[in-house]
């Protein structure tokens, strides 16, 4: 099958296209011909050599989400049927032709998504879930998102107006109509974030999501009272020392269902920025690197 791999560590430019031998299928897998699989920053980090001490395969694959069809499953496999159209995560493996997970990795494709707009709904979808529910947010709460246009920020926004949250979201001015129509207040970030975002709600805010790095995590710092009322899946390395919180957890089923039951509800929507080729890597890997721009990156594959 065909895959978007890279050998070592490297830029952008070193993404190529590569036949790879389909994995096995085990008695409780399920093989899918993958439609579209979202590139996050991590998959540009890991190529990047970013994770110094990770051990690479060669070639390696990238891409931890996708949506595809069933094309086959293990004898052990009874939740899912050939033909069913899905949407699941990986670890290393969805930029390819077919992926092979446990059936349990997957759920029904809500039949009005696009195959661009499920490939990208998971990573997201359920960080920005787990980040959520990791600051208990409710009902009547201010919440302010960092990097609200993003891959994590558009889904956290969605979620948290979903919950009747009053959502602050950063962004560039280029994006504040996009925040707007998600539901949110847009702020732009830079060196007044603080004092803007006080002037905005004088009452204060509740809790924070730090989508965007460390600058955004001290801006959090100052506005928000308790640090445990703040998460980060940007600043991870800054932690143990502010004493915020970070997204911990595997991705699950159930997560991923309820992901799907708020896009049948109208209530989530996966806004794709640009859909690329497979043999398009090096762009779609330079574009994720800008680290600008709303919603998410895509590969269209098999189509
Ligand atoms: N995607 C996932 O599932 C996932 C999971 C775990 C951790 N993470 C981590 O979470 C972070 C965000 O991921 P993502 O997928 O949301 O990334 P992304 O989609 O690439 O984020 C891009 C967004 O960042 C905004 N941005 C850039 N500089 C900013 C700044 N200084 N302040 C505020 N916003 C800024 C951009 O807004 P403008 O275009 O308006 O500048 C753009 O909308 C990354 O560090 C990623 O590694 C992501």
């Amino acid at each position: 099958m065909k895959a978007a791999v890279f050998n070592q560590f490297g830029g952008a430019e070193i993404m190529e296209i590569k036949r790879v031998p389909v994995p096995n299928l085990e008695k409780n897998q399920i093989r899918i011909k993958v439609m579209a699989a979202g590139l996050q920053p991590v998959d540009v980090k890991i190529r990047s050599g970013f994770f110094k001490d990770m051990v690479i395969d060669s070639p390696q694959l990238l891409g931890n989400e996708f949506s595809g069809i069933v094309v086959e499953v293990g004898s052990d496999v009874i939740s899912v049927s050939k033909g069913d159209h899905v949407i699941g995560w990986t670890t290393l493996s969805a930029h390819a032709e077919y992926v092979v997970i446990n059936a349990n990795q997957v759920v029904k494709k809500p039949s009005h998504m696009s195959w661009e707009e499920a490939g990208a709904l998971s990573a997201s979808g359920q960080t920005a879930l787990m980040a959520l529910d990791g600051i208990h947010i409710s009902n009547g709460d201010t919440l302010l998102i960092h990097a609200a246009a993003g891959g994590v920020g558009t889904m956290a926004v969605q979620l948290a107006r979903s919950r009747g949250i009053k959502v602050i979201g950063t962004s560039s001015e280029a994006n504040h109509d996009y925040l707007r129509r998600l539901g949110a207040i847009p702020i732009k970030y830079g060196d007044d974030l603080v004092d803007n975002v006080k002037k905005l709600v004088p009452e204060g805010v509740d809790a924070a999501l730090d989508a965007a790095g460390p600058e955004a995590l001290y801006a959090s710092i100052k506005l928000v009272s308790s640090n445990d009322r703040i998460i980060t899946t940007a600043s991870r390395h800054l932690i143990e020392k502010t004493g915020v919180k970070t997204v911990v957890g595997e991705r699950t089923q159930a997560r991923l269902y309820q992901l799907t039951q708020l896009v049948e509800e109208g209530l989530l929507q996966v806004y794709v920025r640009k859909a690329f080729d497979l043999e398009d890597a090096v762009e779609a890997h330079r574009e994720v690197e800008t680290g600008h721009g709303h919603g998410k990156v895509v590969f269209t594959i098999n189509q």
